[in-house]
Order: structure tokens, then C-alpha cells, then sequence
């Protein structure tokens, strides 16, 4: 068996299918755009915004990234993070990414979805364009705002559908289960988008069941909390359900205190169909394969391994049979 190296995995292509584009936004980026906008941050230098990315659990996390979003304002400020973010995925041959937005923590300050969408879109358009990078959109859902927030925001999301892929559901897990946005879910479904959502990360496997069983996901974000449910298991190999993993954010979020006890390679020789994603890059630690490094150093990752990740990262994503299978066949003639 061959440990993967960094050079095997420079070279494996890849998709990303857990990625928050606010995630990725860079301390560098972060005091550019407070200049160019004069918003204030309460830091003085990079060093000390990295030292203050220290977290303890999911909310002490948010808290600092959504303040950290609040510099975004022009449609430039989406374009600029959205074409770092893609820069990166060029270099660790991510080929495919689907890419996470919270319209929410915008439009709540005034900023148009038009603007949010158009420059993250053009990002994406250009990337396809310079660097063969193919990319979807999905719009999340803030869980700690309420459902009628939900639906609204899906309605002003109306007019951009053609840039949207699916919908999701992310922020703080604990109290505010899936079913509570039944409804909202229901509504795209008609509207013919895809279903994810957070869950399974904080909060316990029953979160996992409601996503499934009630918000009818076809794939779950995170999920590793169903190790304590042997039946949940086991349903989802049974159903080869997706669980997008993010190890680094795992670890640095607390979930696990230490890789080496990390259930992802584990769940992925029981048949899971687990993958491996950044989750919010700019604060965790890394992109994808800085994740995929911890899991070489941590769990002694191999070449076999990082392959069955790789053809699952493209099972599970949204693109059609086609290109999937021309992915799929990149990877297995590595
Ligand atoms: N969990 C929940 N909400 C989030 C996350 C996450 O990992 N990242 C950005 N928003
Ligand atoms: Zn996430």
C-alpha cells in the first residue's frame, strides 16, 4: 500500500463539493476590501486576524465569519474572492467545485442578491474559461434566521435560477434541526433544484435522518455524527448517499480534538460514500489538498484511498453523467 504524497495528490483531479465562498476570504483580501470600502474591522494587521482565528466550537467561528463577510459590497469584492478562491483550485487540481453562498448575511446589509450572484458568477465563467474549471452554485440557507427569512430569500433568488444549482442549509446546527425549514425545502424542489444541507456536524444523527427523511437531501454536508448510529450507517451505504467531509474544519472547530481519531477513512472502507472538502479554507487551515495532507500525516492516507475519495467526490456531485464519467476516467488512469 503506498502512502500518497504530495505530488500524487497534486496530480489527482479532484471536485470540491463543500466549499463556503466567504469561507475563503483571505486576511489579506479581508483588509484590501476594508480599505477600498473604508468599512472598520477590529483588527490592525493579518497576524493578528490569524491569531484571532483560534475557535472552540462552530458558533465562536461564525461569530468572526460573519463579521468578516461584512466587507464584501461591490459586485468587484464577489468577483476578487471568488477568483482567489479558484486560483487555488487551479493550483490543487480541483477540476469541478460546487460552491456554497450565503445570500443572507448580505442582502441583511443592504447588498442586492443581484450583486452577490453576478460577481460570483463572472468568477466562474472566467475560471471555466482560463482554466477549464467547471462549478455550480448553491444558495444556503442561514439556520438561525427563520423559515419565513428562508423564503423569502428564495424569492428574491428567483430572478438568478439559471445560475443556481441547489440549495442548502448551514450555520449554527444545535436548535435548529432540518425540519424546521420543510416548507422552504419543498419550494425549491419544485423549482427543480437540488437538496443539501448541513447536518450531523454539532448536532446529533437524528439531524441526519431529518435532512433525509424530511427535507429529502440527496446529500449531506459533513454528517459524521452518524458513527453513532449504526443503522444510519448502513443506510447510507445501502443508499450511497454522500457525506461531504472537511476534515481541517473538523479539527479546528473542535469536532474531533485530534485528526488521528478522525472516523472519515474508517467510514470510507465500510462503503460510505465520503469525500474531502475545505469547508471555509481562509480560517481551517487549508484548501483541499492541505486536507488532504492532514489525512496522510494523521491516518496514513494512501494512493487507493485518495483515488476512491476522488471517483467519490464525482459520484457525488451535480454534473451530468457525461463529464462524470470522463472525471472519473482522469482519476483511474492515474
Ligand atoms: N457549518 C455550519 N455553517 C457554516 C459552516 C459550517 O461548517 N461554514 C460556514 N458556515
Ligand atoms: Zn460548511
Amino acid at each position: 500500500m503506498t502512502t500518497a504524497s504530495l505530488e500524487f495528490l497534486n496530480k489527482l483531479p479532484k471536485a470540491e463539493l463543500h466549499l463556503h465562498i466567504e469561507g475563503s476570504l483571505e486576511p489579506e483580501l479581508l483588509f484590501e476590501l476594508s480599505k477600498r470600502n473604508q468599512i472598520d474591522i477590529p483588527f490592525k494587521s493579518v497576524e493578528e486576524v490569524r491569531a484571532a482565528y483560534k475557535f472552540h466550537n462552530l458558533q465562536s467561528f461564525l461569530d468572526i465569519y460573519y463579521q468578516g463577510a461584512s466587507v464584501l459590497i461591490h459586485e468587484q469584492d464577489f468577483y476578487d474572492l471568488t477568483m482567489a478562491y479558484l486560483k487555488r483550485c487551479q493550483e490543487d487540481h480541483v477540476v469541478h467545485t460546487e460552491i456554497f453562498f450565503d445570500p443572507q448575511t448580505h442582502t441583511e446589509r443592504g447588498i442586492a442578491m443581484k450583486t452577490v450572484i453576478e460577481g460570483i458568477s463572472r468568477a466562474l465563467k472566467d475560471a471555466e474559461q482560463e482554466w477549464g474549471i467547471t462549478s455550480q452554485l448553491i444558495l444556503c440557507f442561514l439556520r438561525h434566521l427563520s423559515e419565513e427569512a428562508a423564503i423569502e430569500t428564495l424569492e428574491q433568488a428567483k430572478p438568478y435560477l439559471e445560475y443556481i444549482k441547489g440549495v442548502g442549509l448551514d450555520s449554527s446546527e444545535l436548535g435548529h434541526p432540518p425540519s424546521k425549514f420543510t416548507n422552504v425545502f419543498k419550494s425549491a424542489k419544485a423549482l427543480g433544484l437540488e437538496l443539501v444541507a448541513h447536518a450531523g456536524e454539532e448536532g446529533p444523527a437524528d439531524y441526519i435522518y431529518e435532512a433525509l427523511d424530511i427535507l429529502n437531501v440527496s446529500r449531506i454536508d459533513h454528517g459524521v455524527r452518524c458513527i453513532d448510529d449504526d443503522n444510519l450507517v448502513a443506510r447510507l451505504i445501502e443508499e450511497q448517499i454522500p457525506l461531504t467531509v472537511c476534515p481541517l474544519s473538523n479539527t479546528a472547530l473542535c469536532v474531533y480534538d485530534d485528526m488521528a481519531k478522525h472516523p472519515i477513512l474508517s467510514l470510507l472502507e465500510k462503503g460510505v460514500c465520503v469525500t474531502v472538502n475545505a469547508d471555509d479554507p481562509a480560517y481551517f487551515g487549508g484548501y483541499m489538498n492541505e486536507n488532504f495532507m492532514s489525512l496522510v500525516t494523521s491516518l496514513n492516507l494512501t494512493e487507493a484511498q485518495a483515488k476512491k475519495l476522488a471517483i467519490n467526490s464525482f459520484n457525488a456531485s451535480f454534473i451530468d453523467d457525461a463529464l462524470k464519467q470522463k472525471y472519473i476516467a482522469s482519476v483511474e488512469a492515474l
